[in-house]
C-alpha cells in the first residue's frame, strides 16, 4: 500500500537556535512575521528570546499573544482576522504547543471563509495562507513537524483533529535550551505526549519503515530522558534529549498516526479541561492492556526501544513489562487519575457515551491494533477512572 511522507522544508536543530531565526526566514525571503503565542510568553519577557534577534537583523514582528491552553476555535477566529487585515508573510509559532497549534490553524482558516469546524477530519486541510514557523518551548507536541493542529470547538465541547498540508510548518527551529525553565508537571505531561506519539506511530495499522525509524529513535530518547528532565530541569543533557526526543516523535507520527490513547484522550481535554499529556498518561497504561495481544512483537519492541524490558526477555513477557512499566512512570511523575485530579463523579459517568462516540468519530482508534467498539471505549474510560496501574 502506498503511503505519504512529509516534513518541513528546513528544520534547524540545537542549543541557541533560536538567535538564527532571522536567518531561517531570510532563506524563505519573509521578512513581514506576525508571531503568536500566549500571554504567560508576552508578559514575562520571554518571547523576547525570539523578537530580540528579529530585531537585530532588521524584523519588526507583530505579536498576538491571545493563545490559550487546548487551543480554542474563538481565538484562532479572532487570529486569522489579525492575519487577513494585517501586510504579513509569514506566521511565527513560538511556544508550546498552544502557540504553535494556534498558529497554524490560524493561517489555515484565513485561508478561505469556512467556520474552524469544517476543517476537522476527514477533511483535508491542505490550503493555508501564510506560511508558519514553528519554534517550540516545551518539547513535548512534536507540532513543530506534524501535519496536524488540535483545536477545541468551544461551542460543541470538542476537541478537533485537523490535518492536512495546510498545518504543515515552512520550517521549524528546534533549540532546546528554550525549555531549561519549564516547570516539573509540565515537563512530565509533554514528555508523556511525545512517548505516546511514539509509540501509537509504531503500534499504529498505519505504521511504515519511515515511520518505525523515527519512533524507535524518539522512544529511546524519550525513556532514557524524561525522569531526569522532570526531577532536574536545568540537566542540558536531559533537556537536549527530550526536545530532540519530541521532534523525532512528531516526525513519526505525522507520517503514521496516533491511535486509540489520543482518540480516547481528546475528549478528555474537551470536557475536563484536563492539559493534553496528562489525560494521555491517564489512559496510556490501560489501553495499551487492551491492546498488548493484538500486536505483541510491537509492543515487546516499544518496551526494549524505551528502556522498560531488556533484549534477554521475550516478546510475551517484554509487552507486559510495557504496560506494567508505563503504570510506574505514572507513578514516578505523580500523574493523578481523573478521580484524583479532582472531576465530579456523576460528571464523568455522565458524559462517557459522548466522549465514547467523540473518540470514534476522530478516526484514530481505528488505527488501533485492536479496534474498540463503543462499549469497550465506555468500559475503558471507566477503568481508568480510579486506577492508572
Ligand atoms: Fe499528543
Amino acid at each position: 500500500m502506498a503511503y505519504n511522507l512529509v516534513s518541513p522544508r528546513f528544520v534547524l536543530v540545537g542549543g541557541g537556535a533560536v538567535n538564527e531565526v532571522a536567518s531561517v526566514l531570510q532563506k524563505f525571503g519573509l521578512s513581514r512575521p506576525l508571531l503568536v503565542t500566549d500571554a504567560g510568553m508576552a508578559k514575562s519577557g520571554f518571547v523576547n528570546r525570539c523578537l530580540d534577534p528579529l530585531a537585530k537583523a532588521g524584523i519588526k514582528a507583530t505579536v498576538f499573544s491571545d493563545a490559550v491552553p487546548e487551543p480554542e476555535d474563538t481565538v484562532v477566529t479572532a487570529g486569522a482576522a489579525v492575519v487577513r487585515r494585517g501586510n504579513f508573510d509569514c506566521i511565527i509559532g513560538f511556544g508550546g504547543g498552544t502557540s504553535m497549534d494556534t498558529a497554524k490553524a490560524m493561517s489555515i482558516l484565513a485561508s478561505g471563509e469556512a467556520p474552524m469546524s469544517a476543517y476537522k477530519v476527514p477533511f483535508q486541510a491542505d490550503q493555508a495562507k501564510l506560511p508558519v514557523i514553528c519554534i517550540p518551548t516545551t518539547g513535548g507536541t512534536g507540532s513543530e513537524v506534524t501535519r496536524f493542529t488540535v483545536i477545541t470547538d468551544t461551542a460543541r465541547g470538542e476537541k478537533m483533529l485537523i490535518a492536512g498540508l495546510g498545518a504543515l510548518p515552512l520550517a521549524s527551529i528546534v533549540d532546546y535550551e528554550l525549555s531549561f525553565g519549564v516547570p516539573p508537571r509540565t515537563t512530565a505531561d509533554t514528555g508523556v505526549d511525545s512517548l505516546t506519539h511514539a509509540v501509537e506511530s509504531y503500534i499504529s495499522r498505519r505504521a511504515n519503515v519511515i515511520s518505525d525509524t523515527h519512533a524507535l529513535h524518539a522512544m529511546a530518547l524519550i525513556g532514557k530522558n524524561v525522569r531526569a528532565a522532570y526531577r532536574e530541569p536545568k540537566n542540558a543533557a536531559a533537556r537536549e534529549g527530550m526536545m530532540l526526543g519530541a521532534s523525532v516523535a512528531g516526525m513519526s507520527f505525522t507520517n503514521s498516526s496516533v491511535a486509540l490513547v489520543h482518540g480516547m484522550s481528546r475528549p478528555i481535554g474537551a470536557h475536563f479541561h484536563v492539559p493534553h499529556g496528562l489525560s494521555n498518561a491517564m489512559l496510556f497504561p490501560a489501553v495499551t492492556r487492551f491492546s498488548l495481544a493484538s500486536a505483541t512483537a510491537r509492543y515487546a519492541a516499544a518496551a526494549r526501544a524505551s528502556g522498560f524490558a531488556d533484549e534477554r526477555d521475550n516478546d510475551d513477557k517484554a509487552a507486559n513489562k510495557f504496560a506494567d512499566g508505563l503504570a510506574a512512570l505514572n507513578a514516578e511523575l505523580s500523574v493523578p487519575t481523573p478521580r484524583q485530579y479532582g472531576i465530579d463523579p456523576a460528571a464523568w459517568e455522565g458524559k462517557l457515551d459522548l466522549m465514547a462516540e467523540q473518540a470514534l468519530a476522530s478516526g484514530s482508534p481505528a488505527n488501533n491494533p485492536r479496534v474498540p467498539d463503543k462499549a469497550e471505549i465506555v468500559a475503558l474510560y471507566r477503568q481508568v477512572w480510579a486506577a492508572n496501574a
